[in-house]
Protein backbone atom coordinates (compact mmCIF):
# COMPACT_ATOMS: atom_id res chain seq x y z
CA UNK A 1 0.00 0.00 0.00
CA UNK A 2 1.28 3.83 -0.88
CA UNK A 3 2.38 5.76 2.65
CA UNK A 4 0.14 8.46 1.42
CA UNK A 5 -1.81 9.24 4.60
CA UNK A 6 -5.90 8.79 4.31
CA UNK A 7 -6.98 11.37 6.68
CA UNK A 8 -10.22 10.32 7.14
CA UNK A 9 -9.52 6.55 7.80
CA UNK A 10 -6.53 7.86 10.06
CA UNK A 11 -8.64 10.09 12.05
CA UNK A 12 -11.49 7.21 12.63
CA UNK A 13 -8.89 4.70 13.52
CA UNK A 14 -7.42 6.98 16.11
CA UNK A 15 -10.90 8.03 17.52
CA UNK A 16 -12.06 4.77 17.60
CA UNK A 17 -9.21 3.47 19.66
CA UNK A 18 -9.48 2.17 23.38
CA UNK A 19 -7.95 5.14 25.30
CA UNK A 20 -4.85 3.52 27.30
CA UNK A 21 -4.30 4.29 30.85
CA UNK A 22 -1.96 7.13 31.56
CA UNK A 23 -0.46 8.43 34.45
CA UNK A 24 -1.05 6.61 37.74
CA UNK A 25 -3.31 4.61 36.76
CA UNK A 26 -0.79 2.43 34.30
CA UNK A 27 -0.20 -1.13 34.84
CA UNK A 28 2.42 -2.12 36.94
CA UNK A 29 4.45 -3.18 33.88
CA UNK A 30 3.58 -0.31 32.33
CA UNK A 31 4.98 1.93 34.92
CA UNK A 32 8.10 -0.02 34.87
CA UNK A 33 8.51 0.19 31.38
CA UNK A 34 8.19 4.05 31.15
CA UNK A 35 10.67 4.29 34.40
CA UNK A 36 13.40 2.43 32.18
CA UNK A 37 12.41 5.16 29.19
CA UNK A 38 12.82 7.55 31.50
CA UNK A 39 16.41 5.92 32.46
CA UNK A 40 17.41 6.14 29.05
CA UNK A 41 16.11 9.04 27.82
CA UNK A 42 18.49 10.79 31.23
CA UNK A 43 21.25 8.58 29.98
CA UNK A 44 21.12 9.62 26.60
CA UNK A 45 20.32 13.52 27.52
CA UNK A 46 22.81 14.11 30.52
CA UNK A 47 22.31 17.05 32.90
CA UNK A 48 24.15 20.03 30.95
CA UNK A 49 25.95 22.15 33.72
CA UNK A 50 24.92 25.21 31.58
CA UNK A 51 21.70 23.99 30.75
CA UNK A 52 19.34 23.37 33.78
CA UNK A 53 16.70 22.14 30.93
CA UNK A 54 16.40 19.61 28.29
CA UNK A 55 13.51 19.93 25.35
CA UNK A 56 12.62 16.38 23.95
CA UNK A 57 10.11 16.21 20.75
CA UNK A 58 8.11 13.23 20.26
CA UNK A 59 6.74 12.12 17.27
CA UNK A 60 6.20 9.56 14.59
CA UNK A 61 5.67 8.59 10.87
CA UNK A 62 1.55 8.82 11.51
CA UNK A 63 -1.08 9.62 13.79
CA UNK A 64 -2.53 7.13 16.92
CA UNK A 65 1.07 5.81 16.93
CA UNK A 66 1.09 6.42 20.82
CA UNK A 67 2.98 9.88 20.71
CA UNK A 68 0.45 11.66 23.00
CA UNK A 69 0.12 8.80 25.18
CA UNK A 70 4.28 8.04 25.53
CA UNK A 71 4.66 12.18 26.21
CA UNK A 72 2.58 12.09 28.73
CA UNK A 73 3.71 8.84 30.55
CA UNK A 74 6.64 9.74 30.24
CA UNK A 75 6.54 13.56 31.52
CA UNK A 76 4.28 11.86 34.73
CA UNK A 77 7.10 8.90 35.01
CA UNK A 78 9.98 11.97 34.87
CA UNK A 79 7.80 14.25 37.08
CA UNK A 80 7.91 11.46 39.48
CA UNK A 81 11.64 11.18 39.95
CA UNK A 82 11.75 14.77 41.36
CA UNK A 83 11.64 16.38 37.82
CA UNK A 84 9.68 19.48 37.14
CA UNK A 85 8.38 18.45 33.58
CA UNK A 86 6.19 20.33 31.30
CA UNK A 87 4.23 18.46 28.79
CA UNK A 88 3.47 20.85 25.87
CA UNK A 89 0.85 19.82 23.89
CA UNK A 90 2.16 20.81 20.20
CA UNK A 91 -0.20 18.77 18.44
CA UNK A 92 -2.73 21.71 17.64
CA UNK A 93 -4.98 19.79 14.80
CA UNK A 94 -5.39 16.74 17.32
CA UNK A 95 -5.20 17.43 20.87
CA UNK A 96 -5.41 14.71 22.81
CA UNK A 97 -3.89 14.42 26.88
CA UNK A 98 -6.01 17.80 28.19
CA UNK A 99 -8.85 16.61 26.85
CA UNK A 100 -8.02 13.28 28.22
CA UNK A 101 -7.35 14.68 31.82
CA UNK A 102 -10.18 16.86 31.53
CA UNK A 103 -8.45 20.01 31.74
CA UNK A 104 -9.47 23.15 29.90
CA UNK A 105 -8.21 22.90 26.73
CA UNK A 106 -8.45 26.49 25.51
CA UNK A 107 -6.48 28.75 26.10
CA UNK A 108 -3.73 27.38 25.24
CA UNK A 109 -0.52 27.57 23.14
CA UNK A 110 -2.05 28.56 20.14
CA UNK A 111 -3.69 31.76 21.93
CA UNK A 112 -0.26 32.54 23.46
CA UNK A 113 1.45 32.01 20.70
CA UNK A 114 -0.67 34.74 18.50
CA UNK A 115 -0.37 36.89 21.33
CA UNK A 116 -4.03 36.72 22.65
CA UNK A 117 -2.87 36.05 26.42
CA UNK A 118 -0.24 38.27 28.29
CA UNK A 119 0.60 35.61 30.66
CA UNK A 120 1.86 32.07 30.23
CA UNK A 121 1.32 31.17 33.72
CA UNK A 122 -2.14 31.42 32.57
CA UNK A 123 -2.26 28.34 30.14
CA UNK A 124 -0.12 26.37 32.03
CA UNK A 125 -1.93 24.04 34.04
CA UNK A 126 -0.34 21.80 36.85
CA UNK A 127 -1.44 18.24 37.18
CA UNK A 128 0.80 17.54 40.22
CA UNK A 129 3.49 18.87 42.11
CA UNK A 130 6.04 18.55 39.68
CA UNK A 131 3.81 17.99 36.52
CA UNK A 132 2.62 20.24 34.30
CA UNK A 133 0.41 20.57 31.12
CA UNK A 134 0.32 23.28 28.40
CA UNK A 135 -2.66 22.80 26.31
CA UNK A 136 -2.44 22.96 22.69
CA UNK A 137 -5.73 25.32 22.48
CA UNK A 138 -8.29 25.96 19.87
CA UNK A 139 -7.26 24.53 16.34
CA UNK A 140 -5.63 27.63 14.50
CA UNK A 141 -5.92 28.07 10.41
CA UNK A 142 -2.18 27.77 10.22
CA UNK A 143 -0.58 25.44 13.14
CA UNK A 144 2.82 24.92 10.90
CA UNK A 145 3.62 28.77 10.76
CA UNK A 146 2.88 29.14 14.52
CA UNK A 147 5.11 26.00 15.47
CA UNK A 148 8.08 27.32 13.18
CA UNK A 149 7.48 31.08 14.38
CA UNK A 150 9.95 33.06 16.70
CA UNK A 151 7.23 33.18 19.37
CA UNK A 152 7.49 29.65 19.73
CA UNK A 153 11.50 29.87 19.29
CA UNK A 154 10.69 32.64 22.42
CA UNK A 155 8.15 30.72 24.14
CA UNK A 156 11.13 27.41 24.37
CA UNK A 157 13.33 30.07 26.04
CA UNK A 158 11.08 31.13 28.42
CA UNK A 159 9.66 27.77 29.34
CA UNK A 160 13.53 26.26 29.77
CA UNK A 161 13.49 28.76 32.40
CA UNK A 162 10.75 27.32 35.09
CA UNK A 163 11.51 23.15 33.74
CA UNK A 164 13.55 20.52 34.06
CA UNK A 165 12.15 19.25 31.32
CA UNK A 166 10.06 19.89 28.11
CA UNK A 167 8.22 17.30 26.17
CA UNK A 168 6.76 18.51 22.92
CA UNK A 169 3.80 16.01 21.83
CA UNK A 170 4.42 17.26 18.21
CA UNK A 171 2.37 15.51 15.28
CA UNK A 172 3.36 13.11 12.89
CA UNK A 173 5.99 13.44 10.27
CA UNK A 174 4.21 11.94 7.58
CA UNK A 175 0.95 14.13 7.93
CA UNK A 176 2.55 17.71 8.30
CA UNK A 177 5.52 19.66 8.42
CA UNK A 178 4.90 21.25 12.47
CA UNK A 179 7.30 18.38 13.89
CA UNK A 180 9.77 19.11 11.26
CA UNK A 181 9.56 22.34 12.00
CA UNK A 182 10.42 22.30 15.71
CA UNK A 183 13.11 20.15 15.30
CA UNK A 184 16.09 22.92 15.87
CA UNK A 185 14.48 23.93 19.24
CA UNK A 186 14.46 20.51 20.71
CA UNK A 187 17.47 19.26 21.94
CA UNK A 188 16.41 15.60 20.96
CA UNK A 189 13.60 14.09 19.03
CA UNK A 190 11.91 10.34 20.21
CA UNK A 191 10.24 8.56 17.36
CA UNK A 192 7.41 6.66 18.10
CA UNK A 193 6.43 3.34 16.75
CA UNK A 194 3.48 1.36 17.60
CA UNK A 195 3.73 -2.53 16.95
CA UNK A 196 1.43 -3.49 13.71
CA UNK A 197 0.20 -0.12 12.92
CA UNK A 198 4.10 1.73 11.61
CA UNK A 199 5.01 0.52 8.72
CA UNK A 200 8.72 0.39 7.96
CA UNK A 201 8.01 2.40 4.41
CA UNK A 202 6.78 5.25 6.78
CA UNK A 203 9.41 4.78 9.60
CA UNK A 204 11.52 4.86 7.18
CA UNK A 205 10.84 8.06 5.53
CA UNK A 206 10.07 10.28 8.86
CA UNK A 207 13.99 9.04 9.68
CA UNK A 208 14.70 10.35 6.85
CA UNK A 209 12.69 13.54 7.00
CA UNK A 210 14.17 13.84 10.30
CA UNK A 211 17.74 13.56 9.46
CA UNK A 212 17.55 16.26 6.77
CA UNK A 213 16.67 18.50 10.24
CA UNK A 214 19.95 17.80 11.60
CA UNK A 215 17.77 16.79 14.51
CA UNK A 216 19.33 14.51 17.14
CA UNK A 217 17.30 10.95 17.29
CA UNK A 218 18.05 10.23 20.67
CA UNK A 219 15.81 6.98 19.81
CA UNK A 220 12.45 4.98 19.66
CA UNK A 221 9.83 3.90 21.79
CA UNK A 222 8.35 0.67 20.08
CA UNK A 223 4.93 1.25 21.44
CA UNK A 224 2.38 -1.47 22.53
CA UNK A 225 4.61 -4.13 22.26
CA UNK A 226 4.10 -7.79 23.76
CA UNK A 227 6.37 -9.32 26.07
CA UNK A 228 7.92 -11.84 23.08
CA UNK A 229 11.24 -10.28 21.91
CA UNK A 230 10.39 -11.52 18.66
CA UNK A 231 8.39 -8.88 17.33
CA UNK A 232 10.67 -6.42 17.93
CA UNK A 233 13.22 -8.23 15.13
CA UNK A 234 11.14 -6.59 12.80
CA UNK A 235 12.15 -3.40 13.41
CA UNK A 236 15.96 -4.23 14.09
CA UNK A 237 17.10 -1.97 11.58
CA UNK A 238 16.04 0.77 13.29
CA UNK A 239 16.65 0.76 17.24
CA UNK A 240 19.76 2.37 18.12
CA UNK A 241 19.90 4.06 21.25
CA UNK A 242 17.33 2.81 23.03
CA UNK A 243 14.25 1.17 22.65
CA UNK A 244 11.74 0.30 25.28
CA UNK A 245 8.05 -1.66 25.37
CA UNK A 246 5.15 -0.81 26.23
CA UNK A 247 2.85 -3.68 27.18
CA UNK A 248 -0.64 -2.99 26.05
CA UNK A 249 -3.05 -3.15 28.75
CA UNK A 250 -6.03 -4.59 26.67
CA UNK A 251 -6.07 -7.38 24.34
CA UNK A 252 -8.16 -5.82 22.20
CA UNK A 253 -6.24 -4.06 19.22
CA UNK A 254 -6.68 -1.06 17.00
CA UNK A 255 -7.26 -1.95 13.42
CA UNK A 256 -4.29 -1.13 12.35
CA UNK A 257 -2.79 0.14 8.90
CA UNK A 258 -2.23 -2.87 6.39
CA UNK A 259 1.42 -2.68 4.89
N1 LIG B 1 0.43 0.75 24.38
C1 LIG B 1 -0.83 0.97 24.10
N2 LIG B 1 -1.77 0.01 24.32
C2 LIG B 1 -3.08 0.23 24.03
N3 LIG B 1 -3.57 1.40 23.54
C3 LIG B 1 -2.69 2.39 23.30
C4 LIG B 1 -1.28 2.24 23.56
N4 LIG B 1 -0.67 3.41 23.22
C5 LIG B 1 -1.64 4.25 22.77
N5 LIG B 1 -2.85 3.63 22.81
C6 LIG B 1 -4.15 4.22 22.39
O1 LIG B 1 -4.07 4.50 21.00
C7 LIG B 1 -4.73 5.74 20.71
C8 LIG B 1 -3.75 6.67 20.02
O2 LIG B 1 -2.71 7.02 20.94
P1 LIG B 1 -2.12 8.49 21.00
O3 LIG B 1 -1.11 8.50 22.07
O4 LIG B 1 -3.22 9.51 21.07
O5 LIG B 1 -1.43 8.55 19.56
P2 LIG B 1 -0.82 9.76 18.74
O6 LIG B 1 -0.59 10.88 19.70
O7 LIG B 1 0.44 9.21 18.16
O8 LIG B 1 -1.80 10.11 17.67
C9 LIG B 1 -5.25 6.29 22.04
O9 LIG B 1 -6.60 5.95 22.18
C10 LIG B 1 -4.41 5.58 23.07
O10 LIG B 1 -5.08 5.43 24.29
MG1 LIG C 1 -1.26 12.89 19.72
Amino acid sequence: MSDKINLQKEIKAHESADDFSIGRNLSFAATEAYKRLRASLIFCLPKNENKNCRVVGITSSNMGEGKSTTSFNLAYSLAESNQRVLCLEADMRLPKTSKRLNLKTTPGLSEWLVGEVADINSVIRKIDSNLYILPSGSTPPNPSELLSSAAMRHTIDLLSQAFNFILIDLPPIGAVADALNVAELVDGMILVVRREWTTRRSLASAVRELRLTNARILGFVFNEATESTQKRKKYKGYTNRYSDNYYTQSPKKDPGQPE
